[in-house]
């Protein structure tokens, strides 16, 4: 490409692009990461819609069963959303980059780390985080054992360990241990309780085949 045409984006010369940075068009210039850009030039440069990357949205999440509108940057993840948008603190931030699944909530089902997704991408798909799994306001089969086979130290593993076994016994009804260690092995507890938890999760399969199901 020529140097002529390198100094030419769409329509846009590089001079144009520093006139842009002018007095007049400060007050209209977005601050992105790579510096501060007019917001004309910029719609221009990235095409359209472009505009949109920054900024806020309203959107609707269905948590928990109920549907949820909130504001929310591009960038929030559904970990932020959860926690600091609609109070829902029981899922857990702990390492905040898919490390240890504390944070860890059911999308349509599947057990999937909020720490590493767009609020904006799971719009329309059913989440759970642990407060909806009780929703009658008696534990599920899986939180009983947890308490009965005292499966937790300072607990903020245990949410997140709550939600896999929960997604775990749902596929699979009547796991090994190796099953099970396999199924919870995104899931990090620095207590070390593992033992525990995995016991729980054999407590809780057993209940749930007997029909001690949660209603
Ligand atoms: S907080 Fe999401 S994986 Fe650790
Ligand atoms: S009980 Fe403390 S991190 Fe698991």
């Amino acid at each position: 490409m020529s140097e002529k045409k390198n100094n030419k984006v769409k329509g846009i010369t590089r001079r144009d692009f520093l006139k842009g940075l002018g007095s007049g068009a400060i007050g209209s210039a977005i601050l992105t990461g790579g510096g501060l850009i007019p917001a004309e030039s910029k719609a221009e440069l990235l095409g359209p819609g472009a505009e949109k990357i920054h900024g806020t949205q309203k959107i609707e999440l269905l948590i928990n069963g109920k549907k949820e509108r909130l504001t929310v940057e591009p960038r929030t993840t559904l970990l932020t959303a959860i926690r600091d948008k609609l109070h829902l603190t029981g899922t857990k931030e702990v390492c905040d980059r898919g490390q240890c699944g504390a944070c860890t909530v059911l999308i349509d089902e599947k057990p999937m780390l909020a720490c590493m997704m767009l609020a904006v991408d799971v719009r329309g798909k059913a989440i759970t985080t642990v407060e909806g799994l009780s929703g009658s306001g008696k534990l599920t089969p899986v939180q009983e054992a947890f308490v009965e086979k005292d499966a937790l130290m300072c607990g903020f593993c245990t949410p997140g360990f709550v939600m896999a076994a929960t997604a775990l016994l749902k596929k699979n009804p009547d796991p090994s241990l190796e099953e099970i260690k396999q199924g919870l092995a995104g899931n990090l507890c620095r207590c070390g309780t593992y033992p525990k938890v995995f016991e729980a999760v054999k407590a809780a399969a057993a209940k749930m085949r007997k029909g001690v199901a949660h209603e």
